[in-house]
């Protein structure tokens, strides 16, 4: 995701011959899958700080203690978990599988689960590169997760985890500070607009999302965020249909819109309609934010922005590069102004009416 990152992604193909790179990649799956079922298990919650054997552990997670233990052994090939005892089959967490807990400041639990969520959908890959993304797709995706509660909860913690590991970055290589009012479409449960409302005190904010992803916000906000509702309004309705240009509480204009991997799950066709509803709102002295990745042009390898790409096909979306951006703005009515790239793979795009 960083520079380093990128800088490293190229390492295993001068170091590996190509068959073996080439077995490594074919595989990868096994690892996907096992990370998912050991996180699903709860394996490392059981452990927290304690040392357990596979017996006990497939007791507390009602599984097979064998196959637990060669489950655990495959992982601790990949570098999760180490086996303090060969002869009792006994594990303790290591700095890889501390995150896998919930209760880990940098838990990535709900991603990996998120992920596995979306493994059936990599399975029709040869199918949509043969069709193309579908924006039909990205909408059954998003009405499928108003009827889920469990998936969505899924969804939004791992948007939370994936997204706040760039919160600070992006907001000190991006001066949100000159905002007086600012508006988070499609905000999810509110983590990001939460950052911005605790680092700038006099700024106040709006919520937008879908009718129970807001349901769900108003619980995090003040459980899980910490936050009380005094400086935030909470609305929901569809980017489709109509957005907010005021806040309900005190009728204040909104100065700026942020949406933060919006667009980049949607066609081309249905970014531009997001973007007309959003053009029908904003006035033209204030400015959209579109936080997305955006590719160097003519061309981006970073495996990151790549993955990305890539998993928004499947759903029906893409990643776009800057020219891309200006082309549907500009038929949304709005001019880029700017692209401001950030230490992270994502990219501010400040955007203002026509
Ligand atoms: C990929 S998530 C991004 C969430 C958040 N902006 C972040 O960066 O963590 C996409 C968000 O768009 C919301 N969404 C999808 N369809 C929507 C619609 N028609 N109207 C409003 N929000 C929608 C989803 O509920 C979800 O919160």
């Amino acid at each position: 995701m960083f520079m380093g990152h990128v800088l490293l992604q190229h390492l295993p193909n001068l170091l590996i011959p190509p068959q073996f790179r080439t077995f490594g990649i074919a595989t990868d799956f096994l690892q996907a899958q096992s990370l998912y079922t050991v996180a699903k298990l709860d394996i490392a919650d059981y452990l927290g700080t304690e040392t357990k054997t596979a017996e006990e552990l497939a007791k507390l997670s009602n599984v097979h203690p064998e196959s637990l233990c060669r489950l655990l052994r495959f992982m601790v090939s990949v570098g999760y978990f180490t086996e303090v005892d060969y002869t009792t089959c006994s594990f303790k967490n290591n700095r890889h599988s501390n995150v896998l807990m919930k209760s880990d400041p940098y838990t990535m639990k709900d991603v990996v689960i998120h992920m596995s969520d979306h493994y059936a959908d990599f399975t029709n890959l040869l199918e949509t590169v043969k069709v193309g993304a579908q924006t039909q797709k990205s909408k059954q995706y998003w009405a499928n997760l108003e009827t889920n509660a469990r998936m969505r909860k899924t969804v939004a913690n791992a948007m939370t985890q994936i997204t706040s590991m760039e919160n600070e970055i992006i907001s000190s290589d991006y001066d949100f500070s000159k905002f007086n009012v600012i508006a988070d479409i499609g905000g999810g449960n509110g983590h990001y607009l939460a950052y911005l409302l605790k680092n700038n005190k006099n700024m106040t904010g709006v919520l937008f999302d879908l009718p129970r992803v807001i349901e769900d916000a108003k619980l995090v906000w003040t459980s899980e965020l910490n936050m009380t509702f005094e400086r935030v309004d909470m609305i929901s309705g569809s980017f489709f249909d109509k957005i907010p240009s005021r806040t309900l509480s005190d009728d204040r204009q909104i100065d700026a819109y942020i949406m933060r991997s919006i667009l980049h799950d949607w066609s081309d066709d249905a970014s531009l309609s997001i973007l007309q509803t959003v053009r029908k709102a904003i006035p033209k002295d204030k400015v959209l934010l579109i936080i997305e990745i955006v590719f160097d042009e003519p061309y981006d390898y970073n495996i990151a922005k790549r993955r990305s790409d890539t998993t928004m096909q499947i759903i029906g979306g893409k990643e776009r590069s800057r020219s891309q951006f200006e082309r549907l703005l500009s038929e949304a009515g709005f001019v880029l102004n700017k692209v401001v790239s950030t230490r992270s793979i994502h990219s501010v795009v400040e955007a203002i009416p026509k």
